[in-house]
């Protein structure tokens, strides 16, 4: 992948992301079409993986057929609305690796600070894809990948639903080696860091919290 921002235009990815939007979608249709959406959203993020070939026999001849190379790839969600992308995401990528990375902001120094992180063996081997649906301020974004980094992976995506001019710029600024594939690039950050026009809080609507 060599472009930094990837949008993803698809119609079918902007027809369930405006139902999303929407704050008359049910808690249970939102996340059935997050879902969905995610499977999309992978397609994109796996773009030009490592192919190689294998011998294998068709009912009519032998021949050298293309499979992925390398080890499996994995996915690592950002806690806790990272967790909704998963799914959809291991419908289409079945034996990927899951990891998780759980940050909280100290109130203050403002600062993220882990309070959890298990990540899959062998990070320098693989594809990682780290997720979170809402890049907005990235910060949390950018020490997710730091930490992901120090943990020995060197082939990086991000994977979002939504991105704020803000977020792209700071992971730009942090991480320039981490390509970012989103749904969309919104307009801007509220004054409580919310991306608007955006769709509220992302883990409240998937979960039905408040
Ligand atoms: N996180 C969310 O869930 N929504 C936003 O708009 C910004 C960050």
């Amino acid at each position: 992948m060599s472009e930094h921002l990837t949008i993803v235009d698809h119609p079918l990815v902007q027809h369930k992301l405006t139902l999303m939007r929407d704050q008359g979608t049910s808690t249970a249709v939102f996340r059935q079409l997050l879902r969905e959406i995610s499977t999309l959203l992978a397609y994109e993020v796996t773009r030009g993986l490592a192919m190689t070939t294998r011998t294998i026999d068709t009912p009519i001849m032998e021949m050298e057929a293309p499979v992925l190379d390398g080890r499996k790839l994995a996915l690592v969600s950002i806690l806790r609305a990272g967790n909704g992308l998963l799914d959809g995401m291991l419908d289409l990528i079945p034996s990927a690796r899951v990891g998780f990375v759980g940050l909280y902001r100290d109130e203050e120094t403002l600062r993220p600070v882990q309070y959890y992180c298990k990540l899959p063996n062998e990070l320098d081997e693989r594809l990682v894809i780290a997720v979170d649906p809402m890049l907005a301020t990235g910060n949390s974004s950018a020490a997710a990948i730091d930490l992901i980094k120090e943990k020995g992976a060197k082939n990086i995506r991000f994977l979002c639903l939504l991105a704020a001019p803000e977020g792209v710029a700071r992971m730009k600024e942090a991480h320039p080696d981490v390509p970012i594939v989103t749904a969309a690039l919104d307009e801007k950050l509220n004054e409580k860091g919310y991306i608007i026009p955006g769709l509220g809080d992302a883990g409240d609507r998937m979960f039905g919290t408040k």
